[in-house]
């Protein structure tokens, strides 16, 4: 595992953004693994910023998102797929059809889930993973649990996570109460993990995730075994490593 710290957002987002733009020119056929919620906004922009240069397309590249809200409609504003819209896909020369996020309207959730693993099987393996991390540990909406799920699957949200969420809402009543999230089994087939965590609410559980036990109480702790995995901290979510544990910002980062 490697670790980062960055004092700067906006560098830690540029840093991001730069890996995967690299993996996208470096690869003939990209799979990218993408993620929403407040901690990836920054490096999707900078990720653009890439992209206007005309330093990186994304003609061949197909992609894979986390997870998604269960119940709303796609045209709501807050599902994830009007996330990735937003704040990628509108802006990029992504062809539509290489783009995968579960339908969280599906009449049939379960046979959705069946549906988006075959789509992961049939494209091969992830190049790079984007994750964020949940308060609880959770990554996708892989929930704190006594078992966790290698493919995907409906989740119930945790109390947390909803909690977490509700900022996004009128209210918490409006937060959807299940999701399909994509397994830990598939998160952690990916060739290269790419963790991106911030703030000081998140230093605990940065700290509990990245050494301490392995455990499916901490999803985000699996991620310790997985031998391609990035960790880009700020300076408030890494404040309780060890810094013998942080490697220096990448001068990469301009
Ligand atoms: P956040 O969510 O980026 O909105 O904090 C992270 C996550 O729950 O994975």
């Amino acid at each position: 595992m490697r670790i980062e710290m960055y004092t700067d957002q906006s560098l830690l987002d540029e840093r991001a953004a730069q890996l995967i733009a690299d993996v996208v020119k470096e690869s003939a056929q990209p799979i990218l693994g993408l993620a929403t919620g407040g901690t990836p906004t920054g490096v999707y922009d900078k990720l653009l910023n890439i992209y206007r240069k005309g330093e990186v397309s994304f003609n061949h590249v197909t992609t894979f998102n986390l997870d998604e809200y269960v119940g709303l409609p796609a045209s709501h504003p807050e599902t994830y797929v009007s996330y990735m819209n937003k704040h990628l896909f509108d802006h990029i020369n992504l062809p539509k059809d290489r783009i995968h996020i579960p339908d969280g309207s599906h009449p049939n959730p379960a046979e959705e889930c069946l549906r988006y693993d075959r789509a992961l099987e049939e494209a091969g393996r992830i190049d790079l993973q984007l994750l964020g991390l949940g308060h609880n540990g959770h990554i996708g909406f892989n929930e704190p649990n006594k078992t966790l799920i290698r493919s995907t699957h409906v989740v119930e949200l945790s109390p947390q996570t909803r909690e977490a969420n509700a900022r996004f809402f009128d209210s918490i009543d409006e937060v959807p109460k299940k999701a399909i999230t994509m397994g830990i089994g598939s998160i952690l087939q990916a060739k290269q993990i790419l963790l991106i965590v911030k703030g000081a609410a998140k230093a605990d559980i940065v700290k509990e995730a990245l050494t301490g036990p392995i455990t499916t109480e901490i999803p985000a702790s699996l991620l310790q075994t997985h031998p391609g995995l990035i960790v880009l901290l700020d300076r408030e979510a890494a404040a309780k490593l060890d810094p013998a544990m942080i490697a220096p910002p990448c001068s990469s980062a301009t």
